[in-house]
């Protein structure tokens, strides 16, 4: 049962450094085009579920003039929506207008996840964000007034920056006081600005530094409940929680991946196909292994792992039968308690070496 859909708007005003998501400029021209095409790919694959999660992401959804968004959640009343929903939508700080944040709110939008990355203006100036730190605030503060379930993305282990650097926008976003964060650390991928200009990563012992630093400070407020995820009690993401469980989720939009049936599939990149219709590019069919190992790399991210029973429930095979469990069982890095097995939380810095076992 399809209870989720992801939908992607790949437009941005201004390009960052280090990204590596589909998105192009926003050019208003192809807005009306892009929309017309989302709302015949929804009409063509929604078999009329009832959905608990909507998530709207890009590039910047938020960079939509008032007129466009109004016209994307016209497309998005075509859900038919479970009472205990979750509807969230990825906003650029620059973007923040009250306008904006009424329209959300009059559209059934019950959750922003906001990019602010940093409160540095030495990092915001080396990720080519588009904003400078002194508004930050003043627009959290303004959505707070109207939202509650509020996320914040924040970038650490960026060039030259030091402990102390990330100390201070650990205690900024602690003073903000949102219900939920996540913290990833900078990766330079191909295709990108930081990448083109030979950047490097920091030293790897410093970036662990900086994971157990944010663990010590977020922990005190929040519960840590993926490995790069934190949420006070009850605010944790349930559309995310639908990729790790490896649950059946709709993407709709230009690079928009989904899982429906046994089929994972991802649409093409092409904006000019996607305005054309085509929207599929590629698919895999998952048959019980596929599904297995997607469960284990997905569930392990984690903290509380994977549920034994439910594993045999859904599997029809015991989880210590899976290759490599025993093994990083007796070697320590995965704990066996209980109802659950989980990554020991001294080795969850070294998560993907973990989960590379399952491949
Ligand atoms: C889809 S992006 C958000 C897009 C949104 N337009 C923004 O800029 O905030 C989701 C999050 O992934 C993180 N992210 C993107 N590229 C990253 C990279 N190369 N390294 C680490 N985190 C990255 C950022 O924290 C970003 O907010
Ligand atoms: S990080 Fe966000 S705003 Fe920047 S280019 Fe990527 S999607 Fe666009």
């Amino acid at each position: 049962m399809i209870k989720s859909a992801y939908i992607h708007i790949p437009f941005c005003k201004n390009i960052c450094s280090y990204c590596d998501f589909c998105k192009v400029y926003y050019d208003k021209k192809w807005i009306e085009k892009y929309l017309d095409s989302l709302e015949k790919e929804i009409k063509s694959r929604y078999k009329n579920e009832k959905m608990q999660t909507i998530y709207i992401g890009g590039g910047t959804p938020s960079s939509l003039d008032i007129n466009e968004l109004q016209r994307l959640f016209n497309i998005i009343k075509i859900f038919n929506i479970e009472d205990d929903y979750e509807f969230t939508i990825e906003c650029n700080i620059e973007d923040i207008t009250i306008e904006k944040l009424k329209l959300f709110k009059e559209n059934k939008v019950n959750r922003l996840s906001i990019g602010v990355q940093s409160f540095n203006n030495k990092f915001l100036n080396y990720l080519e964000r588009n904003y400078t730190s002194d508004i930050i605030s003043k627009k959290i503060l303004l959505c707070k007034k109207y939202f509650d379930n509020i996320n914040i993305d924040l970038i650490y282990a960026i060039k030259n920056q030091t402990l102390d650097d990330l100390k201070k926008d650990l205690d900024l976003i602690l003073k903000l006081d949102v219900n939920h964060i996540s913290c990833y650390s900078l990766m330079i991928e191909k295709n990108t600005k930081l990448y083109i200009n030979n950047e490097d990563y920091i030293s790897s012992d410093l970036d662990y530094e900086m994971y157990k630093l944010i663990n010590k400070k977020l922990r005190k407020k929040y519960i840590h409940y993926e490995v790069s995820n934190y949420a006070k009690k009850g605010y944790e993401s349930k559309h995310n929680l639908q990729y790790w469980l490896n649950n059946k989720y709709y993407g709709f939009g230009l690079s928009a991946s989904g899982y429906i049936d046994d089929k994972r599939y991802t649409n093409t990149k092409n904006l000019d196909k996607y305005l054309k219709n085509y929207y599929e590019y590629e698919n895999e069919i998952v048959g019980k292994d596929l599904q297995i190992k997607y469960s284990l790399i997905l569930g392990f991210r984690l903290v509380k792992g994977i549920n034994k029973k439910d594993f045999y429930n859904r599997y029809k095979i015991s989880i210590y039968d899976v290759k490599n469990i025993n093994k990083l069982i007796t070697e320590g890095y995965l704990i066996d308690e209980k109802d659950n097995i989980y990554v020991n939380k001294r080795y969850f810095y070294l998560l993907n070496d973990i989960l590379v076992n399952f491949i």
